[in-house]
Protein backbone atom coordinates (compact mmCIF):
# COMPACT_ATOMS: atom_id res chain seq x y z
CA UNK A 1 0.00 0.00 0.00
CA UNK A 2 2.52 2.71 1.39
CA UNK A 3 4.77 1.96 -2.52
CA UNK A 4 1.74 2.01 -4.26
CA UNK A 5 0.71 4.83 -2.94
CA UNK A 6 4.01 6.53 -3.21
CA UNK A 7 4.35 5.75 -6.97
CA UNK A 8 6.16 2.36 -7.59
CA UNK A 9 4.85 -0.28 -9.06
CA UNK A 10 3.56 -3.55 -7.07
CA UNK A 11 2.86 -6.84 -7.21
CA UNK A 12 1.37 -8.08 -4.18
CA UNK A 13 2.13 -11.87 -4.48
CA UNK A 14 -0.15 -14.39 -1.69
CA UNK A 15 -1.10 -18.23 -2.12
CA UNK A 16 -4.61 -17.66 -3.55
CA UNK A 17 -6.87 -15.26 -4.74
CA UNK A 18 -9.32 -15.70 -1.98
CA UNK A 19 -6.33 -13.94 0.58
CA UNK A 20 -5.10 -11.37 -2.56
CA UNK A 21 -9.26 -10.11 -3.02
CA UNK A 22 -9.24 -9.81 1.11
CA UNK A 23 -5.64 -8.03 0.98
CA UNK A 24 -7.13 -5.90 -1.61
CA UNK A 25 -9.99 -4.96 0.09
CA UNK A 26 -7.88 -4.44 3.47
CA UNK A 27 -5.84 -1.63 1.48
CA UNK A 28 -8.82 -0.01 0.32
CA UNK A 29 -10.37 0.15 3.36
CA UNK A 30 -6.47 1.85 5.07
CA UNK A 31 -6.61 4.12 1.72
CA UNK A 32 -10.13 5.56 2.35
CA UNK A 33 -8.84 6.54 6.02
CA UNK A 34 -5.33 7.90 4.91
CA UNK A 35 -6.97 10.07 1.97
CA UNK A 36 -9.80 11.38 4.43
CA UNK A 37 -6.90 12.80 6.86
CA UNK A 38 -4.99 13.71 3.90
CA UNK A 39 -7.35 15.49 1.53
CA UNK A 40 -9.66 15.99 4.15
CA UNK A 41 -11.34 19.46 2.20
CA UNK A 42 -10.67 18.32 -1.52
CA UNK A 43 -12.45 14.78 -1.66
CA UNK A 44 -12.09 14.81 -5.14
CA UNK A 45 -8.07 14.88 -5.21
CA UNK A 46 -8.61 12.20 -2.01
CA UNK A 47 -10.64 10.16 -4.83
CA UNK A 48 -8.10 10.12 -7.66
CA UNK A 49 -4.76 9.63 -5.15
CA UNK A 50 -6.64 6.50 -4.17
CA UNK A 51 -7.47 5.27 -8.26
CA UNK A 52 -4.28 6.00 -8.81
CA UNK A 53 -2.65 3.87 -5.65
CA UNK A 54 -5.09 1.35 -7.07
CA UNK A 55 -3.77 1.45 -10.56
CA UNK A 56 -0.12 1.04 -9.23
CA UNK A 57 -1.25 -2.44 -7.65
CA UNK A 58 -1.70 -5.87 -9.45
CA UNK A 59 -2.17 -9.21 -7.89
CA UNK A 60 -0.81 -12.68 -8.20
CA UNK A 61 -0.21 -15.87 -6.82
CA UNK A 62 2.96 -16.79 -8.85
CA UNK A 63 5.90 -15.66 -7.38
CA UNK A 64 8.25 -16.76 -9.87
CA UNK A 65 6.33 -15.65 -12.97
CA UNK A 66 6.13 -11.73 -11.47
CA UNK A 67 9.89 -11.48 -10.19
CA UNK A 68 11.60 -11.53 -13.46
CA UNK A 69 10.27 -7.57 -14.54
CA UNK A 70 10.99 -6.64 -9.94
CA UNK A 71 13.78 -4.36 -9.08
CA UNK A 72 12.94 -5.47 -5.32
CA UNK A 73 11.26 -8.02 -3.52
CA UNK A 74 9.91 -7.63 -0.04
CA UNK A 75 9.28 -10.68 1.44
CA UNK A 76 6.31 -11.21 4.52
CA UNK A 77 5.70 -14.55 4.56
CA UNK A 78 5.28 -16.82 7.56
CA UNK A 79 8.16 -17.21 10.20
CA UNK A 80 9.82 -19.90 9.10
CA UNK A 81 13.24 -20.09 8.25
CA UNK A 82 12.96 -23.63 5.90
CA UNK A 83 9.69 -22.07 4.44
CA UNK A 84 11.58 -18.18 3.85
CA UNK A 85 14.86 -20.17 2.67
CA UNK A 86 12.89 -22.30 0.13
CA UNK A 87 10.67 -19.26 -1.69
CA UNK A 88 14.32 -16.83 -1.61
CA UNK A 89 16.00 -19.98 -3.19
CA UNK A 90 13.31 -20.74 -6.28
CA UNK A 91 13.47 -16.67 -6.66
CA UNK A 92 16.95 -16.00 -6.64
CA UNK A 93 17.02 -18.31 -10.10
CA UNK A 94 14.45 -16.38 -11.66
CA UNK A 95 15.04 -12.86 -10.91
CA UNK A 96 17.58 -10.41 -12.28
CA UNK A 97 20.63 -9.82 -11.74
CA UNK A 98 20.12 -6.71 -9.98
CA UNK A 99 17.30 -7.34 -8.13
CA UNK A 100 17.17 -6.84 -4.37
CA UNK A 101 16.12 -9.10 -2.04
CA UNK A 102 14.73 -8.52 1.30
CA UNK A 103 12.66 -9.56 4.24
CA UNK A 104 10.07 -8.04 6.88
CA UNK A 105 10.84 -11.08 9.02
CA UNK A 106 11.03 -9.86 13.25
CA UNK A 107 12.52 -13.21 14.60
CA UNK A 108 14.88 -14.75 12.02
CA UNK A 109 18.38 -14.08 10.93
CA UNK A 110 18.64 -11.89 7.76
CA UNK A 111 22.03 -13.37 7.20
CA UNK A 112 20.81 -17.41 7.49
CA UNK A 113 18.30 -16.19 4.76
CA UNK A 114 20.70 -13.96 2.60
CA UNK A 115 22.64 -17.67 2.47
CA UNK A 116 19.73 -19.43 0.77
CA UNK A 117 20.48 -17.25 -2.28
CA UNK A 118 23.90 -16.59 -4.53
CA UNK A 119 22.96 -12.61 -3.79
CA UNK A 120 24.06 -12.18 -0.56
CA UNK A 121 25.37 -8.69 -1.39
CA UNK A 122 21.97 -7.81 -2.58
CA UNK A 123 20.08 -9.05 0.55
CA UNK A 124 19.08 -7.11 3.39
CA UNK A 125 16.64 -6.31 5.90
CA UNK A 126 13.41 -3.72 5.65
CA UNK A 127 11.45 -3.96 8.76
CA UNK A 128 7.82 -2.03 9.16
CA UNK A 129 5.44 -1.48 11.85
CA UNK A 130 2.16 -2.21 12.13
CA UNK A 131 0.15 0.15 11.22
CA UNK A 132 2.23 0.63 7.78
CA UNK A 133 0.48 3.16 6.99
CA UNK A 134 0.48 4.94 10.05
CA UNK A 135 4.22 3.73 11.41
CA UNK A 136 6.89 6.25 10.07
CA UNK A 137 9.93 3.53 11.18
CA UNK A 138 11.64 1.20 9.07
CA UNK A 139 14.41 -0.78 10.09
CA UNK A 140 17.46 -1.21 7.68
CA UNK A 141 19.24 -4.33 8.45
CA UNK A 142 23.10 -4.39 6.90
CA UNK A 143 24.27 -8.25 6.93
CA UNK A 144 27.92 -8.36 6.78
CA UNK A 145 27.54 -9.38 2.86
CA UNK A 146 24.86 -6.70 1.94
CA UNK A 147 26.99 -4.53 -0.26
CA UNK A 148 27.36 -0.58 0.85
CA UNK A 149 24.89 0.26 -3.11
CA UNK A 150 22.41 -1.95 -1.58
CA UNK A 151 22.45 -0.54 2.10
CA UNK A 152 21.65 2.26 0.19
CA UNK A 153 18.95 1.81 -1.98
CA UNK A 154 17.58 -0.01 0.74
CA UNK A 155 17.44 3.53 2.75
CA UNK A 156 16.62 5.39 -0.38
CA UNK A 157 14.06 3.20 -1.00
CA UNK A 158 12.49 3.44 2.64
CA UNK A 159 12.48 7.01 2.02
CA UNK A 160 10.68 7.21 -0.99
CA UNK A 161 8.09 5.17 0.26
CA UNK A 162 7.57 8.85 3.16
CA UNK A 163 9.29 6.28 6.31
CA UNK A 164 12.22 7.14 8.31
CA UNK A 165 15.03 4.46 8.24
CA UNK A 166 17.10 3.78 11.03
CA UNK A 167 19.72 1.01 10.65
CA UNK A 168 20.47 -1.91 12.50
CA UNK A 169 23.45 -4.97 12.75
CA UNK A 170 22.01 -8.51 11.98
CA UNK A 171 21.15 -9.21 15.47
CA UNK A 172 17.68 -10.97 17.21
CA UNK A 173 14.71 -8.06 17.15
CA UNK A 174 16.94 -5.17 15.54
CA UNK A 175 15.72 -2.42 17.79
CA UNK A 176 12.42 -1.78 18.58
CA UNK A 177 11.21 -5.34 18.74
CA UNK A 178 14.55 -6.06 21.11
CA UNK A 179 13.10 -3.76 23.43
CA UNK A 180 9.23 -4.05 22.79
CA UNK A 181 9.00 -7.87 22.86
CA UNK A 182 10.54 -8.36 26.34
CA UNK A 183 8.26 -5.68 27.76
CA UNK A 184 5.20 -7.14 26.35
CA UNK A 185 6.23 -10.88 27.34
CA UNK A 186 6.85 -8.91 31.10
CA UNK A 187 3.27 -7.83 30.90
CA UNK A 188 1.97 -11.55 30.23
CA UNK A 189 4.02 -12.04 33.29
CA UNK A 190 2.74 -9.65 35.51
CA UNK A 191 -0.63 -10.62 34.76
CA UNK A 192 0.04 -14.42 35.12
CA UNK A 193 1.37 -13.69 38.54
CA UNK A 194 -1.89 -12.36 39.24
CA UNK A 195 0.19 -9.21 40.11
CA UNK A 196 -2.71 -7.10 38.51
CA UNK A 197 -5.04 -6.96 35.67
CA UNK A 198 -5.06 -6.98 32.35
CA UNK A 199 -7.16 -4.49 31.91
CA UNK A 200 -5.03 -2.64 34.68
CA UNK A 201 -1.74 -2.83 33.12
CA UNK A 202 -3.18 -1.77 29.75
CA UNK A 203 -4.69 1.50 31.62
CA UNK A 204 -0.88 2.10 33.61
CA UNK A 205 1.02 1.92 30.74
CA UNK A 206 -1.45 4.20 28.51
CA UNK A 207 -1.89 7.13 31.36
CA UNK A 208 1.56 6.39 32.83
CA UNK A 209 3.92 6.45 30.27
CA UNK A 210 2.18 7.70 27.53
CA UNK A 211 2.12 4.95 25.19
CA UNK A 212 -0.92 4.64 22.35
CA UNK A 213 -1.89 1.72 23.46
CA UNK A 214 -1.19 -0.90 26.92
CA UNK A 215 1.04 -4.39 26.52
CA UNK A 216 -2.25 -6.41 25.92
CA UNK A 217 -3.80 -4.11 22.72
CA UNK A 218 -0.23 -4.29 21.50
CA UNK A 219 -0.12 -8.03 21.39
CA UNK A 220 -3.71 -8.45 20.28
CA UNK A 221 -3.15 -5.78 17.57
CA UNK A 222 0.49 -7.17 16.67
CA UNK A 223 -0.80 -10.91 16.47
CA UNK A 224 -0.06 -13.64 19.27
CA UNK A 225 1.08 -15.99 16.75
CA UNK A 226 3.49 -13.51 15.74
CA UNK A 227 4.95 -12.56 19.18
CA UNK A 228 4.85 -16.42 19.67
CA UNK A 229 7.33 -16.94 16.45
CA UNK A 230 9.29 -14.19 17.58
CA UNK A 231 9.97 -15.45 21.28
CA UNK A 232 10.47 -19.11 20.24
CA UNK A 233 12.97 -17.86 18.23
CA UNK A 234 14.93 -15.97 20.63
CA UNK A 235 14.48 -18.43 23.14
CA UNK A 236 16.01 -21.40 20.96
CA UNK A 237 18.86 -18.64 20.28
CA UNK A 238 19.29 -18.23 24.10
CA UNK A 239 18.43 -20.49 26.31
CA UNK A 240 19.23 -19.23 29.55
CA UNK A 241 18.16 -15.40 28.86
CA UNK A 242 14.57 -15.16 30.98
CA UNK A 243 13.83 -12.13 28.80
CA UNK A 244 13.37 -14.84 26.63
CA UNK A 245 11.57 -17.13 28.48
CA UNK A 246 8.04 -18.73 26.50
CA UNK A 247 4.78 -17.85 28.39
CA UNK A 248 2.14 -20.58 29.16
CA UNK A 249 -0.59 -18.57 28.95
CA UNK A 250 0.56 -17.13 25.54
CA UNK A 251 1.02 -20.48 24.25
CA UNK A 252 -2.04 -21.26 25.48
CA UNK A 253 -3.53 -18.69 23.69
CA UNK A 254 -2.10 -19.40 20.27
CA UNK A 255 -3.13 -23.43 20.84
CA UNK A 256 -6.79 -22.12 21.24
CA UNK A 257 -6.06 -19.98 18.00
CA UNK A 258 -6.91 -16.72 19.72
CA UNK A 259 -4.76 -15.07 17.47
CA UNK A 260 -5.59 -11.60 18.52
CA UNK A 261 -7.85 -9.04 16.72
CA UNK A 262 -7.03 -10.83 13.68
CA UNK A 263 -9.19 -13.45 15.17
CA UNK A 264 -11.69 -12.05 16.76
CA UNK A 265 -10.56 -13.14 20.35
CA UNK A 266 -7.11 -13.02 21.80
CA UNK A 267 -6.22 -11.48 25.31
CA UNK A 268 -9.57 -9.09 24.84
CA UNK A 269 -12.84 -10.08 22.73
CA UNK A 270 -13.60 -8.51 19.51
CA UNK A 271 -16.70 -8.46 18.65
N1 LIG B 1 -4.53 2.37 7.82
C1 LIG B 1 -4.68 3.69 7.70
N2 LIG B 1 -4.89 4.54 8.73
C2 LIG B 1 -4.95 4.00 9.94
C3 LIG B 1 -4.80 2.62 10.18
C4 LIG B 1 -4.57 1.79 9.04
N3 LIG B 1 -4.41 0.48 9.16
N4 LIG B 1 -4.90 2.40 11.51
C5 LIG B 1 -5.11 3.59 12.09
N5 LIG B 1 -5.16 4.55 11.16
C6 LIG B 1 -5.37 5.98 11.37
C7 LIG B 1 -6.81 6.30 11.67
O1 LIG B 1 -7.55 6.47 10.49
C8 LIG B 1 -6.71 7.58 12.48
O2 LIG B 1 -6.67 8.68 11.64
P1 LIG B 1 -7.31 10.09 12.14
O3 LIG B 1 -6.34 10.60 13.16
O4 LIG B 1 -7.40 10.89 10.92
O5 LIG B 1 -8.64 9.73 12.72
C9 LIG B 1 -5.36 7.45 13.17
O6 LIG B 1 -4.66 6.39 12.53
C10 LIG B 1 -5.54 7.12 14.61
O7 LIG B 1 -6.32 5.92 14.68
P2 LIG B 1 -7.46 5.68 15.74
O8 LIG B 1 -8.13 6.98 16.09
O9 LIG B 1 -8.31 4.55 15.25
O10 LIG B 1 -6.73 5.11 17.01
P3 LIG B 1 -5.40 5.58 17.72
O11 LIG B 1 -5.38 7.05 17.87
O12 LIG B 1 -5.28 4.71 18.92
O13 LIG B 1 -4.22 5.19 16.73
C11 LIG B 1 -2.60 3.56 16.25
C12 LIG B 1 -4.07 3.91 16.25
C13 LIG B 1 -1.89 4.43 15.22
C14 LIG B 1 -2.51 2.10 15.86
C15 LIG B 1 -2.00 3.85 17.68
O14 LIG B 1 -2.79 3.23 18.65
C16 LIG B 1 -0.59 3.36 17.84
O15 LIG B 1 0.36 4.02 17.44
N6 LIG B 1 -0.43 2.18 18.47
C17 LIG B 1 0.88 1.56 18.70
C18 LIG B 1 1.29 0.81 17.47
C19 LIG B 1 2.63 0.14 17.62
O16 LIG B 1 3.26 0.14 18.66
N7 LIG B 1 3.07 -0.50 16.54
C20 LIG B 1 4.29 -1.26 16.54
C21 LIG B 1 3.97 -2.68 16.76
S1 LIG B 1 5.41 -3.72 16.70
C22 LIG B 1 5.53 -4.18 15.10
O17 LIG B 1 4.70 -3.89 14.28
C23 LIG B 1 6.73 -4.99 14.71
C24 LIG B 1 6.38 -6.41 14.33
O18 LIG B 1 7.56 -7.03 13.89
C25 LIG B 1 5.83 -7.21 15.47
Amino acid sequence: QVAAASGHTVVLVDQSDEILKKSTKGIEESLKRVTKKKFADKPEAGAEFIEKTLKNLTTSTDAVAVVHSTDLVIEAIVENQEVKNELFKRLDKFAPEHTIFASNTSSLQITQLANSTTRQDRFGGLHFFNPVPMMKLVEVIKTPMTSQKTFESLMDFSKAVGKSPVSCKDTPGFIVNRLLVPYMLEAVRLFERGDASKEDIDVAMKLGAGYPMGPFELLDYVGLDTCKYIIDGWHKLEPNNPLFAPSPLLNKLVEEKKLGKKTGEGFYKYK
